[in-house]
C-alpha cells in the first residue's frame, strides 16, 4: 500500500486513464479527490473507489477556470485537511491538422487545457504540497517522441506541459515537492476500441488486426491498459520515487526508446 492514507488529487477522471488512475491510487491505498467538468462520471468512478474501501470526493471543475480550480483546492482541503499528490491528466484533442492550416484559436485551446490549466492547479495546491512534501504528476503522450504529420498541435501542447514539469520541479524541489511526467502511448481503452473499430470497418479487416498490427510495433507486443499506465503514476507519486523528480516515464509497451 505505496500511497496508505495519501489524499491524491486528479484532475481529467474520464472512462480511460482517469478512471484508471483514481482505481490505482486507491488500490495503492489513497483517498482521492475527482476533478472533470461532467459530474455524473466524477460519481460512477467515485462509487467504484469506495467499493475499493478508500473515500472520494467529487468536484466538478473545469480546469481552464481559475474559481473552479480554487474550489478544487478548497474542497481537496477542507474535506481531508491535506494533499499529497496531484495528477494533472486533463485533456482536449487538439485540431489533428497540419500545422500549415490550423486554426489558431484551436491550437490556443489545446494549450489552455494541456499546459496552463496544469500550471494553474500545481500553483492553487503548492502550499499544501509543500507542507505534506507531496508531489505532481503530468499526464504527457508518446507525441513526445516523434513529430508524424497531423500531430503538430497536440505535440506542440505536451511539449509545452513537459517544459513546466521540468520547470517547476527546479522551483519547487527547494520545497520539498517532486515534479515529474508519465508518458502514455497507446492506452488501451474505450477510446482506442472505438477507434481501431472504426479503422478497420474502414479498411474492411477486423479490428482485431488493427490492434495486432499496432502491437507489432512495441517490444512487448502488446498495447499498455489505463491501469498500467496509472501504476508508473501512482509510483512517482509514492516514497519509492522519493529522490526522483524533473524526469518523464514512457509507459509504451518499448513502443518508444527514450
Ligand atoms: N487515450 C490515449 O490513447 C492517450 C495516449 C497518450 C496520452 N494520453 C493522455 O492521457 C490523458 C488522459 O487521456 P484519456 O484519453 O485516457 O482521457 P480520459 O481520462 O478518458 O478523459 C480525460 C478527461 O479530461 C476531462 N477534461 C477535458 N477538458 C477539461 C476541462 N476543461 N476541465 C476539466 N476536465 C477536462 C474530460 O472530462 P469532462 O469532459 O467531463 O471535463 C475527459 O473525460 C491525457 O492527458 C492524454 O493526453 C492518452
Amino acid at each position: 500500500m505505496v500511497l496508505e492514507d495519501r489524499v491524491i488529487v486528479i484532475s481529467g477522471v474520464g472512462p480511460g486513464l482517469g478512471r484508471g488512475l483514481a482505481l490505482q491510487c486507491a488500490r495503492a491505498g489513497a483517498d482521492v479527490v475527482l476533478a472533470a467538468r461532467t459530474e455524473s462520471r466524477l460519481t460512477e468512478v467515485a462509487e467504484e473507489v469506495t467499493k475499493l474501501g478508500r473515500r472520494a470526493v467529487t468536484v466538478p471543475t473545469d480546469v481552464t477556470d481559475e474559481a473552479s480550480c480554487r474550489r478544487l483546492a478548497d474542497t481537496a482541503l477542507e474535506s481531508y485537511g491535506r494533499v499529497d499528490g496531484l495528477v494533472n491528466s486533463a485533456f482536449a484533442i487538439p485540431p489533428l491538422t497540419d500545422l500549415g492550416s490550423v486554426d489558431l484559436d484551436a491550437v490556443r485551446g489545446g494549450f489552455e487545457v494541456g499546459a496552463l490549466a496544469a500550471l494553474r492547479l500545481t500553483r492553487l495546491l503548492v502550499p499544501a504540497l509543500a507542507e505534506s512534501g507531496g508531489s505532481v504528476v503530468m499526464i504527457n503522450s508518446a507525441v513526445l517522441r516523434h513529430s508524424r504529420r497531423t500531430f503538430g498541435a497536440y505535440k506542440m501542447a505536451k511539449a509545452a506541459l513537459l517544459s513546466l514539469a521540468q520547470s517547476l520541479a527546479t522551483e519547487l524541489g527547494p520545497q520539498g515537492v517532486r515534479v515529474n511526467t508519465v508518458a502514455p502511448g497507446y492506452i488501451w481503452a474505450d477510446n482506442l476500441r472505438w477507434y481501431f473499430n472504426h479503422l478497420g470497418r474502414k479498411r474492411g479487416v477486423p479490428a482485431q488486426q488493427i490492434y495486432d498490427e499496432a502491437a507489432a510495433t512495441t517490444d512487448l507486443r502488446r498495447l499498455p491498459e489505463p491501469d498500467e499506465v496509472a501504476d508508473a503514476v501512482v509510483f512517482l507519486l509514492s516514497p519509492l520515487a522519493r529522490a526522483v523528480t524533473g524526469q518523464c516515464l514512457d509507459v509504451n509497451c518499448g513502443e518508444w526508446h527514450h
